[in-house]
């Protein structure tokens, strides 16, 4: 049924490795997202993880996360979605993505995440980055943007975190920041791995 998308998706990546679609999926999916994750009293601090030990350091990042699994609806339907686009990326490009792995993430006013990548060179881990937004209202205002850069460093992308905004982009080849949000920010980051779970 996303077969549109998937293949828009395919397009943007082989031509230019990212692609920003908004009013991507059904916007009650986005609600219902958004529901979902103000309802979860167990989100955690998220850590960065270096040379694969986790800390949790507050000057680079300071969301707060909380890892999807299948005990509900509405995750069920993104995670169907998601793991439809595994396929199709496979099936095209070949990429032999073994599964997908995502979290919902809430920013309080203020938080940030500085410019890093999703995957190091060579770490055959992370291949794919995804990142859908949840807020029903955002304006200029309210920052919270994601910046997107080229393997240089320079800025190609500002993306609002407006709900139903879908960021796909190969996750080796762009570094990204999330500027201070203004007001509370909810998103779901996922990532296709070629590693086994
Ligand atoms: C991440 C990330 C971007 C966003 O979690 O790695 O870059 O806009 N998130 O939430
Ligand atoms: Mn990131």
């Amino acid at each position: 049924m996303y077969k549109k998308i998937y293949e828009n998706i395919i397009d943007e990546l082989v031509e230019n490795g990212y692609i920003v679609i908004e009013n991507a999926l059904h916007k009650q999916l986005a609600s219902e997202l958004l529901d979902k994750a103000k309802q979860s009293d167990n989100f955690k601090k998220a850590g960065i993880s270096a040379s694969n030990e986790k800390h949790i350091d507050g000057r680079r990042r300071r969301d707060k996360i909380l890892w999807l699994d299948e005990d509900n609806d509405c995750v069920s339907r993104y995670l169907a979605f998601a793991n439809g686009l595994r396929e199709y990326l496979n099936r095209s490009l070949y990429l032999g993505l073994s599964y997908y792995e995502a979290h919902f993430a809430v920013y309080q006013k203020g938080d940030f995440y500085e410019k890093h990548l999703d995957a190091f060179k060579n770490s055959k881990n992370r291949v794919v980055t995804t990142v859908y937004y949840l807020n029903d209202v955002w304006s200029e205002e309210d920052g919270g943007e994601l910046l997107i850069y080229d393997k240089e460093g320079n800025f190609i992308k500002k993306v609002y975190p407006k709900a139903n905004t879908l960021v796909v982009f190969m996750s080796e080849e762009f570094p990204h920041e999330v500027l201070p949000a203004g007001k509370e920010r909810y998103s779901i980051a996922g990532w296709f791995r070629i590693d086994k779970r």
